[in-house]
């Protein structure tokens, strides 16, 4: 397959301001058609991408027009059925994070994807960014992780997502869950707090990992501090990564104080969001997955692992 046709369903904002862009880049892929109910942003998005066929209509869209992949990027509430409407027309999936509202919707979209040979994957973007990916391989080419730490912290007091349709662990905190796993692997035991601080919804996520090597991890989350600061330490022999790729990373080496810094831009090597980020790198990810055949790295399958973890740290909250 030397190009992959691509239809999407939604034309909000984070798939104007990631995935769009980074698709448009892509020689090698066409943008064939684009639904959304809402007609102001199809047209929008329409127009700008040069994309004549449009709907508002997505299962007239899948009867209408041949493509190998469809992005379904809206709301995790709205995202079941459409999700399985793809899959059994046929088509390699890419969705957002939450896949789903709960884990179970995951392991379902998962065996759907598997029952009609399909590929899938969640926009687990923090697996892709550049300042991360570097670090990753940096440390683990030191030996394996023996500690990680995933930090997310925002000021939000707006309860929990879209009017209270999914809780902030499973909508947003998620992230950093999620790196956890993808730095240390599958967690044997867990340990957690969960807060509800001057609030009747959970906002404040706090757990201790044991990975099957060893190795420790610790997740910080807090929705009601300062302000939206999400970092990420990896730590092995004789190597220290204190990361935060929405601006610097330090690298401490064999016992010397001076770390080595890095700029997230100069990793990316572009100042633009969606590549300093990982949306870039992960959309490519995708494509060249359906180009192959390859089991994109957070298929659906592995995205329910995550969700699971996320039920595990409400289950064990002390
Ligand atoms: N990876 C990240 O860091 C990150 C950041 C922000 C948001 N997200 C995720 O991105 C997803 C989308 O968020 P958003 O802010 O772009 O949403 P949005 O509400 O701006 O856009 C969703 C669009 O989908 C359309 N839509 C809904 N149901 C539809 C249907 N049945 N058929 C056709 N169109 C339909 C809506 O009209 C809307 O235009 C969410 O899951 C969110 O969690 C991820």
């Amino acid at each position: 397959m030397d190009t992959v046709n691509v239809s999407f369903i939604g034309a909000g904002n984070l798939a104007n301001a990631m995935h769009y862009p980074s698709l448009h880049e892509f020689e090698d892929v066409n943008l064939v058609a684009i639904c959304d109910l809402n007609p102001e942003r199809l047209h929008r998005t329409a127009d700008k991408y040069g994309v004549e066929r449009r709907y508002t209509d997505y299962q007239q869209m899948l009867k209408e027009v041949d493509c190998e992949a469809v992005y379904v990027i809206m709301p995790p509430h709205h995202l079941y059925d459409l999700v399985i409407t793809c899959l059994e027309a046929g088509k390699h999936v890419f969705i957002e994070k939450p896949p789903g509202v709960t884990s179970e919707q995951t392991r379902q979209m998962a065996r759907w994807a598997e029952r009609h040979h399909c590929l899938s994957m969640v926009g687990f973007n923090r697996r892709f960014i550049p300042m991360l990916t570097k670090a990753k391989a940096e440390v683990e080419a030191r030996g394996p992780l023996v500690q990680g730490v995933a930090t997310f912290y925002k000021h939000y007091f707006a309860g929990p997502y879209y009017k209270g349709a999914v809780d902030i662990l499973t909508s947003d905190a998620i992230h950093a869950v999620d790196a956890l796993r993808w730095m240390g692997g599958e967690p044997k035991k867990v340990a957690s707090s969960v807060r509800y601080l001057e609030a009747t919804y959970a906002n404040s996520f706090n757990a201790l990992l044991e990975f099957e090597n060893g190795a420790v991890g610790v997740l910080l989350g807090n929705w009601i501090v300062g302000a939206r600061v999400h970092t990420f330490e990896m730590h092995a022999k004789g190597i220290s990564a204190f990361l935060n790729p929405d601006n610097k990373g330090y690298i401490y080496r064999e016992g010397r104080n001076e770390p080595e810094i890095w700029d997230t831009c100069e990793v990316a090597g572009s100042r633009e969001r969606h590549k300093t980020y990982g949306f870039f790198q992960e959309n490519r990810h995708f494509i060249d997955c359906v180009k192959t055949g390859q089991l994109p790295q957070t298929h659906f399958g592995d995205a329910a692992k995550t969700m699971e973890l996320v039920d595990l740290i409400y289950a064990k909250a002390f």
